[in-house]
């Protein structure tokens, strides 16, 4: 039978024989699923093959809508996207989307030993987590401490005291949303040793070297997410609810055209705006107002708590890819902007250069994943 969902997919196989030895990265986001094959040839990461298809289709929606799939749907469609994609290999890594977790940090008090933690850190989490403690699986790590000299600390306004605290970084994950990803994968016949939450597999295939303060954006289909990010450790993470297809929603109902039509306007113009349609650049920047002006708000907070501020800004995610955003960002957080170049990581043909430059930062989680994988 013909494949309805053909003219969806973007997927390349760039090997013959590829990926035996490859790992594959899984990413359901809310719009589309998107995966990457990679495999390592003498000691690199190299890309065997990439796809997305997008999953309104399968809940008889557009092309891009957020979707909210029950499990035999998900199915269908990840199977769709990995025969589509030529990939080979079973062996993989699987997001669980923020939606299904919580991050959260808190402050232990001084001189907590270490055997003590583990019962101190769940009696805290219990405060953030607002269903009952047996029905999530709780994970966390130690923030590593600010260098905090005496000298320092009083420069900044600090006491000592509060140099003192040990900060935990807490995720805590649905047990449900669990067995739902493990019945998918298990179904699809993949071999997925681990599931890892979305924004830690982006920050992998996002940064570099970058020792300072640095905020993630991930611009999404349904949500913004913001990760404040220092040593590769998230510090602060925060959900800004409104995403691209947002953006798309208003364009479709602002001209009365159908969401694809929308979706084109939006991909095509996008903040610089469409010369036919005066408003257009209007009807977007009442969106992208919004999720800055939120994220102003969370940098703030993160400002008046530690007295510091970020000196980069990466910007990934699809609706990151909106034209004129990347202008924007620059003026709002007056700080270096940069959109977020995940295939970098990773060796590849050199004539997809550009190609792989322009969707990278749609495939970062999916990047991030395969990269943990094959490490
Ligand atoms: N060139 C472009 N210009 C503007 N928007 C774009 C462009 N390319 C993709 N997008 C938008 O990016 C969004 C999809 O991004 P992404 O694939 O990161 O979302 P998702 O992972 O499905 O959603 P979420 O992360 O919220 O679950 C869509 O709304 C799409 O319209
Ligand atoms: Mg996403």
């Amino acid at each position: 039978m013909d494949n309805p969902f053909k003219n969806l997919f973007s997927g390349i196989s760039f090997f013959n024989n590829h990926a035996s030895n490859g790992v594959l990265g899984i990413d359901i986001g809310s719009s589309s699923i998107k995966i990457v094959e990679i495999k390592k040839k003498e000691g690199k990461a190299m890309l065997s093959t990439y796809g997305m298809i997008g999953l309104g289709p399968y809940a008889e929606l557009d092309i891009g809508k957020v979707t909210n799939l029950p499990v035999e749907k998900t199915i269908e469609a990840l199977n769709e996207t990995l025969k589509q994609s030529g990939a080979t290999t079973s062996a993989g890594a699987l997001a669980i989307p923020v939606q299904s977790s919580l991050i959260f940090t808190i402050e232990l008090p001084p001189n907590v030993k270490e055997s003590e933690m583990p019962s101190i850190i769940t009696t805290e989490a219990r405060k953030y987590i607002p269903v009952p403690i047996n029905e999530v699986s709780l994970d966390w790590s130690l923030l590593p401490k600010k260098e905090t000299s005496f000298l320092e600390a009083n420069s900044e306004g600090t006491s000592p005291k509060e140099a003192e605290k040990t900060e935990v970084l807490v995720v805590a994950i649905q047990n449900d949303a669990i067995s739902k990803y493990r019945s998918i994968v298990d179904e699809c016949k993949l071999d997925v040793p681990f599931f890892e939450i979305e924004i830690f597999s982006s920050i992998r295939s996002n940064f570099e070297h970058e020792l300072s303060l640095v905020l993630l954006m991930d611009f999404g289909a349904s949500r913004t997410k913001l990760s404040i990010v220092e040593f590769g450790t998230v510090k602060s993470f925060h959900i800004v609810g409104r995403g691209a297809a947002d953006i798309t929603d208003s364009i479709s109902k602002s001209f009365g055209i159908s969401f694809g039509d929308a979706e084109k306007m939006k991909k095509e113009y996008g903040l610089y705006g469409n010369p036919n349609e005066k408003s257009l650049a209007d009807i977007i920047k009442i969106h992208t107002d919004y999720i800055f002006s939120e994220t102003n708000n969370v940098l703030l907070g993160f400002e008046k708590k530690y007295n510091r501020t970020i000196s980069k800004v990466i910007l990934t995610g699809g609706g990151c890819l909106l034209k004129g955003l990347k202008e924007v960002a620059e003026n709002n957080f007056k700080a270096e902007v940069e959109v977020g170049h995940p295939f970098s990581k990773v060796g590849a043909p050199a004539f997809l250069d550009k190609v792989l430059e322009a969707t990278g930062p749609e495939f970062s989680v999916a990047l991030g994943l395969a990269l943990r994988k094959l490490q």
